[in-house]
């Protein structure tokens, strides 16, 4: 077994596990805006990584910017549009921390990012420039669509996910681990291993990271401070006639973020 590091050094097997919702999760997305938003066809997709879902919202003729900090990640992304789609689509390498396009200032219907990737920004300063910087791309009607896991601090063991895919004749098999969270740090350790067997392959792709961590009080305070109010909650079964009850427990959210007109921030 060869040892690797990194996932997203390996976009094609990343894609072949976080790939298969991608159709579900771009009608969603539509519908969101069309409910919550403008309906209209300028996207943006911070910390796009591989590039499905912009290449699914380009080939439905929306306008799309992405944008990661993964150069691997990127030209996986570039490879794959047809040309047609190409045109419809922009895409850098960039920071959630701090992009900005000013051809892009106001002029964003629908901005997303979904898959907890939110929890990559390791502070509170960083998660409040990254929403108060997307919430200044936004029209004033657009939505920020946000998905990840809350955390409950008084969990008492790991958490574990696994998942099987595959790409032409190799099997992928990926297995994330969530550590007990640190509430202090306000952090949770993360593992996730990609194991890829196939005729001439035998691969151990482990990542380690970790992710901040955040209860329902400190995201809601975080969005306040951020001049975004939440105009609706989902869960991962992006279903819209299924909306988020208030202290519901299930963890995982799709919040649907406005620009609160009221705020200073
Ligand atoms: C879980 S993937 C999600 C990719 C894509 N949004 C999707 O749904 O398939 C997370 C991505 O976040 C990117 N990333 C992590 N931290 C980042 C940061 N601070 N700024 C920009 N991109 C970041 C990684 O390179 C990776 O491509």
């Amino acid at each position: 077994m060869e040892r690797r590091k990194d996932w997203y050094e390996h976009p094609e097997y990343y894609e072949a596990i976080f790939g298969t919702d991608t159709v579900r999760e771009a009608d969603f997305l539509q519908e969101l805006s069309r409910r919550f938003g403008t309906g209209g066809n300028q996207w943006l997709e911070p910390a796009c990584g591989a590039g499905r879902l912009v290449a699914e919202a380009a080939s439905r003729g929306l306008k799309v910017a992405g944008y990661d900090l993964s150069e691997a990640m990127l030209a996986h992304a570039r490879k794959r549009l047809s040309p047609a789609e190409r045109r419809r689509v922009k895409l850098s390498q960039a920071r959630m921390e701090d992009f900005f396009d000013p051809a892009l200032e106001g002029r964003v219907d629908l901005a997303h990012t979904l898959v907890s990737t939110f929890r990559y920004l390791d502070s509170e300063k960083a998660a409040v420039e990254h929403l108060t910087g997307t919430r200044r791309l936004l029209k004033p009607d657009g939505i920020y669509v946000l998905g990840f896991h809350l955390t409950d601090y008084a969990r008492s063991g790991p958490e574990h996910e696994r998942w099987v895919g595959q790409v032409g004749k190799d099997k992928v098999v990926c297995n994330t681990h969530e550590g007990l969270p640190e509430q202090r740090l306000r952090r949770s350790p993360m593992r996730n291993r990609l194991r890829v067997t196939g005729p001439d392959k035998d691969w151990l792709i482990e990542t380690t990271w970790y992710f901040r961590t955040y209860d329902e009080a400190q995201v809601k305070r975080l969005f306040r401070k951020s001049g975004l109010r939440v105009a609706a909650t989902f869960d991962f079964d992006y279903d819209l006639d299924s909306p988020v009850g208030r202290g519901s427990p299930r963890l995982d959210r799709v919040f649907v973020l406005k620009p609160d007109t009221a705020s200073k921030a």
